[in-house]
């Protein structure tokens, strides 16, 4: 058997001999960052993954992503590519071990792949599964509309090759006529290949209540108070189990709902002394976390930028041994971890022609169409919302300024303009280089319409505060807070990328990066236009999406200041008219050139 030999892990035998008790006490794992100081030396190759008789290697939240990041170095590799990896690597790699590939759902809504197809996902869902995933499973995408609901079903769920291996433990699937059937498998249990290790599999979708009414979501801690799951347990009990594997579309740092914690307090009370590996889902980031010295959780980042590997050793031991590794979604961490020395000797048959496949595809829904250059990358968190180069700045800057109301709507325009957008309007960064019909699809895929109302400059100055100090309700995918604390990496002859900070410590990437840093974006963002003969009205232009938000804003404030004589509500509310955010970005991007 390969022994665990990452720095981290080593750490854990000399712990006892160089350092001070303290830090030994922590045993099995040790924050690394305080372990080694010659770490440095490392810092310009990879981080190489630590093989262990069970090994894991999970994607989650790839949201359409299956044809690389076209302006995005690091994470150059397409869907096909991961298929060549996951075959070499169990060639060359894996050996005599046994490897397991899971995904935790979430596969439309993102790309145009996935998007640019009706119903959305119609020819991605093949082409994501052409991997042979031993554990897969659905995510809160594929329960939003329900046409995504039955594609999932009837293609993934029912497909021959899955059949038993797609495993959902608390959602169903509502029939034609109504009947409820289990969305996959309630779980699996089987023997690895090698080892004949003894794994029961179950897969929980977080408590998601916006559920279409082809699909019904049975939150976790009720679903394991039901009869199935009694005799699930009683008939696979503590001895005839080696590796509880639970997946599922769950974050698995949740300080809010501790969904996760109270699932693993539940299972420990069952399974006592059984090893335990989790991997999550749906926050978009890659962490790893330790629930107790036999439990531990993976998530694996998002939209295919990371592939996630975790490992365990010694499972039959009282303290087994783990590791985990955030593979960067690029040729060169796929050809360096799979022992491929050139393309040539990496690439399968298989992983060749599903990349033939996105390709047609691209061609096919005309993402490949261009329409212009993007001079410089624009991103969402970061860069500072005051930064030229955040893309909320580049748009209350440079292009919502370019919106023109309808022409035949020109009465009482005021000397005032703000235009407001909700943050999550925009899904992902610019980045600098060509802009096709697929980076429209990326950063904002959806046609807004706009409505303004005329309102006394007192109160429309003081929309944006009050509705940025309310909850983050309109704004997608916020990224987790960091809660340890690394290194900052500020080294400039390395790439901009991931640093994880996660509870094994801060060596978890495979490529080291330069640190990216993170700023607090707020719900909305505006516009502000003055002309000089300043008569204090204002047209208050925003997104129709937010009116509701608008209303209440400007209600509450002029309740607690008197400022007009009104309450406001849908009948204030009129049609600005103009092009779509979406719309007008593209005009902006093509005026440049
Ligand atoms: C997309 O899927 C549809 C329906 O299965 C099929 O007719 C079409 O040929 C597919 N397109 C590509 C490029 O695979
Ligand atoms: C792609 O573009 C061509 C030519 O402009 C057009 O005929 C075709 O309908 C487009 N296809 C899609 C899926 O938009
Ligand atoms: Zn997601
Ligand atoms: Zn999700």
């Amino acid at each position: 058997m390969v022994r665990l030999l990452n720095i981290e892990m080593l750490a854990v035998y000399i712990a006892p001999l160089f350092l001070s008790s303290t830090l030994a006490a922590v045993l099995p794992f040790s924050p690394d960052q305080n372990i080694l100081s010659t770490e440095s030396h490392e810092e310009s190759s990879f981080r190489d993954l630590q093989i262990g008789q069970l090994n894991f290697l999970h994607t989650t939240d790839t949201h359409g992503w299956l044809g690389s990041h076209s302006n995005q170095d690091n994470y150059n590799a397409k869907w096909g590519d991961l298929v060549s990896f996951v075959e070499r690597f169990r060639e060359n790699v894996v050996g005599e071990n046994d490897l397991l590939l899971i995904d935790t759902g979430d596969k439309h809504d993102g790309n145009g792949l996935s998007d640019a197809t009706v119903p959305n996902g119609l020819n991605s869902t093949q082409i994501f599964n052409e991997l042979d995933y031993d554990l897969l499973t659905l995510g809160n995408h594929e329960l939003y509309v329900e046409d995504n609901t039955v594609l999932e079903y009837y293609e993934t769920v029912l497909n021959e090759k899955f059949q038993g291996k797609y495993v959902s433990s608390n959602v169903e699937f509502v029939n034609d006529d109504g009947s409820l059937v289990p969305f996959g498998s309630k779980y699996r249990y089987f023997k690895t290949e090698k080892y004949g290790l003894r794994i029961l599999a179950l897969s929980f979708l977080f408590d998601f209540r916006r559920f279409n009414k082809r699909a019904q979501v049975t939150p976790v801690l009720q679903e394991i108070e039901k009869k199935w799951f009694q005799e699930l347990t009683e008939t696979y009990s503590m001895e005839d189990i080696d590796v509880l594997v639970v997946f599922g579309h769950m974050p698995i740092s949740d300080t809010e709902n501790r969904e996760i914690n109270q699932l693993h307090a539940k299972l420990r009370h069952i399974y006592p002394n059984t090893v335990i590996q989790y991997f999550g889902a749906h926050t978009h980031i890659r962490d790893f976390v330790a629930l107790d010295n036999k439990a531990y959780a993976l998530q694996s980042g998002r939209f295919c930028e990371t592939v996630g590997f975790a490992s365990i050793d010694d499972i039959t031991k009282e303290s087994p041994l783990v590791s985990r590794t955030y593979i960067d979604f690029n040729l060169n961490s796929f050809l360096h971890h799979s022992h491929s020395n050139s393309i040539k000797e990496f690439e399968t048959d298989r992983g060749t022609e599903v990349n033939e496949r996105i390709h047609e595809l691209r061609k096919e829904l005309n993402l490949t169409t261009k329409f212009g250059n993007v001079p410089s990358s624009f991103y969402m968190y970061n860069k500072p919302l005051s930064s030229p180069h955040n893309i909320y700045n580049f748009l209350t800057k440079r292009v919502l300024p370019t919106l023109k109301r309808d022409s035949d709507n020109t009465a009482d325009v005021a000397s005032t303009r703000i235009i407001m957008i909700n943050t999550g309007a925009i899904r992902y960064d610019l980045y600098e280089g060509p802009f096709t019909s697929d980076t429209e699809y990326t950063i904002s895929p959806f046609s807004n319409t706009w409505n303004y109302i005329q309102l006394p400059m007192a109160l429309a100055m003081q929309v944006e505060s009050y509705l940025n100090g309310m909850e983050p309700i309109m704004t997608l995918n916020l990224p987790g807070e960091q809660r340890r604390q690394c290194p900052l990496i500020e080294d400039k002859t390395l790439s901009r990328g991931y640093t994880t900070s996660d509870d094994l410590g801060c060596k978890g990437d495979d490529t080291p990066h330069r640190s990216e840093r993170q700023y607090r974006i707020p719900n909305v963002v505006q516009s502000i236009e003055s002309t000089n003969n300043a008569d204090e009205l204002v047209d208050f232009v925003y997104c129709s999406f937010i009116q509701p938000f608008v209303l209440e804003a400007l209600n509450d404030l002029n309740e607690d200041q008197n400022i007009v004589d009104h309450t406001f509500d849908d009948k204030d509310c009129k049609i600005y008219g103009g092009l779509s955010i979406k719309d007008l970005l593209r005009e902006y991007i093509i005026s440049l050139n």
